[in-house]
């Protein structure tokens, strides 16, 4: 059985920063030696969703023949395919670079997936400088996410480069 859960022994809350090693440590832990991308994507998915604290969906679109497909995730059923430079996910996708929105609304094209989004989290992964997936974060909270978690989830991307 595998039993990933943070480790809070000693404290009340952790630190973002030793949450998200945490997390990195789980995550290699699980993907080390597994060549499926999907599989552990899928592991990863569930690590993210077990960890990080305030999400309603916690998951992965891959590029496929140049557009970006639902991959692994948790939360409410989501939209398959979202073009490059559309909504929060394709604009990190078609720019390499992560985006950090504190409130959907407020972010031209966002694509609304489920209702309770507020806030989102999408950082690119890239393979020899292309990307080939994002990792996506939503949360029920207007602005939960800042450059503590952009920095966590960038690390775990730069981890599964070589895990996807
Ligand atoms: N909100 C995303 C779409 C994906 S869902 O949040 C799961 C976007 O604007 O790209």
């Amino acid at each position: 059985m595998f039993d990933f859960t943070p480790d809070r022994s000693g404290t009340e809350t952790l630190s973002k920063p030793e949450l998200y090693r945490q997390l990195a440590s789980a995550a290699d832990a699980l993907t080390s030696g597994e060549p499926d991308g999907v599989a552990n994507m899928a592991n990863v998915a569930a690590l993210m969703w077990e960890f990080i604290p305030t999400l309603n969906w916690a998951g992965f679109y891959r590029v496929i023949d140049g557009e970006l497909v639902l991959g692994p995730f948790v939360g409410r059923p989501a939209c398959i395919r979202i073009p490059f430079g559309q909504g929060v996910c394709g604009t990190a996708a078609s720019t390499g670079e992560t985006q950090l929105v504190e409130d959907v609304h407020a972010f031209p094209g966002h694509i609304a997936c489920d209702a309770a989004s507020q806030s989102e989290l999408v950082v690119p992964i890239l393979k020899d400088g292309t990307v080939v997936a994002v990792i996506d974060l939503d949360s029920p909270e207007t602005g939960r996410f800042d450059d503590e978690d952009a920095t966590g989830i960038e690390a775990l991307a730069k981890l599964l480069s070589c895990a996807i």
